[in-house]
């Protein structure tokens, strides 16, 4: 049965949807992640991620990447991983996970679906992370127990504290005259984690700051033709930065 924190965290999702005559008009896909913006860095940054990961590998341990993209959440952590499964349903993201993973001399196999339908073919490891991927569920409960179920040790979990497409909802307004509801939050996860009878431990840090994304990807978030794009950069300028609010959300197996 679907619980109160469950059907919540689904109805913010959904409002976070793009109405289907929007992206009738749309000239590219909205939602496609780029594998270029997710290479990970040479030198991982120093986070509550990394950290909580590290504790529960231990002095080596195998580990699950789940929407592992180009890999940060691995290699931030590489040097304890025994051997790594990275799972993404975008295949591009997972051609530049598998090419840094063997630069980088790790054991690394990948599998290409959506989680959590493509666990089993992922199957277990001692450590589970997954981050910045909760924002882009909307089914909330089934996700997470499969990362539980996954995992031997414990999860690892990283998101931004509000939905991170929050920042262009005054441009959705301006160029689609389209109200956003308010964004799902990680106090809203926590509460679903609650409903399954998990207390995570949370920690809140901010990120390194990111440069903002330059007018042509936000026009294509927004639906928008490429000639559109001087009217977005004049639009930008006026839109508060990002928000670099971030969460970890760490519980046992
Ligand atoms: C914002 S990126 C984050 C990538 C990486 N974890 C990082 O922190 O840099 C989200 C990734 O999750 C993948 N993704 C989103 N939903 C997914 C799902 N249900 N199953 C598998 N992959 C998913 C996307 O294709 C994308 O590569």
């Amino acid at each position: 049965m679907t619980g109160t924190a469950a059907r919540r965290w689904a109805e913010l999702q959904s409002g976070r949807g793009v109405p289907p005559e929007i992206l009738a008009q749309a000239p590219a896909d909205p939602w496609a992640h780029n594998p270029d913006d997710f290479a990970a860095p040479a030198v991982a940054a120093d986070t509550p991620s990394r950290d909580a990961a590290l504790a529960l590998l231990g002095e080596g341990g195998t580990l699950i990447d789940v929407g592992c993209g180009g890999g940060d959440a691995t290699f931030a952590v590489a040097e304890r991983v025994r051997h790594a499964t990275g799972v993404d349903r975008q295949r591009d993201m997972l051609e530049l996970y598998i090419a840094d993973a063997a630069a980088r001399g790790l054991p690394a196999r990948t599998v290409c679906g959506s989680w959590p339908e493509s666990a089993a073919e992922a199957g277990t490891a001692d450590v589970v992370v997954c981050h910045h991927v909760l924002h882009n569920v909307v089914d909330l409960p089934p996700f997470l127990r499969a990362l539980t179920a996954a995992a031997r040790r414990g999860v690892v979990v990283e998101m931004l504290t509000r939905h991170p497409m929050v920042w262009l909802d005054p441009l959705w307004a301006r160029f689609h005259d389209l109200r956003r509801p308010p964004p799902a939050t990680d106090e809203d996860a926590v509460a679903v984690l609650r409903e399954l009878g998990v207390t995570p431990e949370v920690r809140h840090w901010d990120r390194e700051r990111r440069p903002p994304h330059d007018p042509a990807w936000v026009a294509r978030r927004l639906c928008l033709p490429a000639d559109r794009e001087p009217e977005v950069a004049a639009a930008l300028a006026e839109v508060p930065p990002r928000s670099r609010s971030a969460a970890t959300l760490i519980w046992r197996a």
